[in-house]
């Protein structure tokens, strides 16, 4: 697990005390070079390229001496590898986020954010109650909802799933996976 210094949010260390966490399922580059071309005529926000992801659950601000349990969490999940059909835009009114998405959400990929949710109870982690999970994978915030129809399918051969940390930089944030496991 590489470890970067970074000059904001330091603790006497020199390295932050805690870190912004998510777990996500992180696109191979085809993937993710096909979630990219569904961001042409968006207006909005658009996610950069490198960020595109499909969220599995948002820790938020964690020490950063929880690293370490939080990879394990991860390391002992069952995974079985899955193929994720993206077919459908979503849009979320209230932040205003164009998505992608499955129309029917495999039970492989329900059952491991199911599992993964509740191994973080289980380790004591802190979790803000979410009414449902509904994968999706953001395109753009503040954005206008889309009003044209999906095109083809977009098939994902789903293999990364990751610890990622969200960095703001100047202009945005950007996110490091800090740990990862192929399926
Ligand atoms: P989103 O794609 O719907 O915006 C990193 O911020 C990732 O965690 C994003 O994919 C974001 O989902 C997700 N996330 C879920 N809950 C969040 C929250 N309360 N604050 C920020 N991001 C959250």
């Amino acid at each position: 697990m590489r470890e970067q210094r970074r000059s904001t949010h330091e603790g006497s260390a020199g390295r932050a005390p805690s870190l912004r966490l998510f777990y996500a399922l992180w696109p191979d580059e085809p993937t993710r070079t096909r979630l990219a071309t569904l961001q042409a005529g968006i207006h909005g926000r658009k996610v950069d390229v490198a960020n595109l992801h499909l969220t599995l659950a948002f820790l938020g601000s964690q020490p950063r001496d929880s690293l370490r349990m939080l990879d394990g969490v991860m390391q002992s999940l069952a995974l079985t590898p899955f193929t994720l059909t993206l077919d459908e835009y979503g849009y979320f009114n209230k932040p205003q986020i164009v998505w992608a998405g499955p129309s029917s959400p495999p039970h492989a990929l329900m059952s491991l954010q199911g599992a993964l949710w509740q191994s973080l109870l289980d380790h004591g982690v802190p979790l803000k109650p979410v009414a449902g999970f509904r994968p999706h994978v953001t395109l753009a915030r503040d954005a206008e909802r889309l009003s044209r129809e999906w095109d083809s399918a977009i098939e994902w051969p789903v293999g990364t799933i990751a610890l990622v940390e969200s960095i703001p930089v100047p202009g945005g944030v950007r996110y490091r996976p800090v740990a990862s496991r192929q399926f």
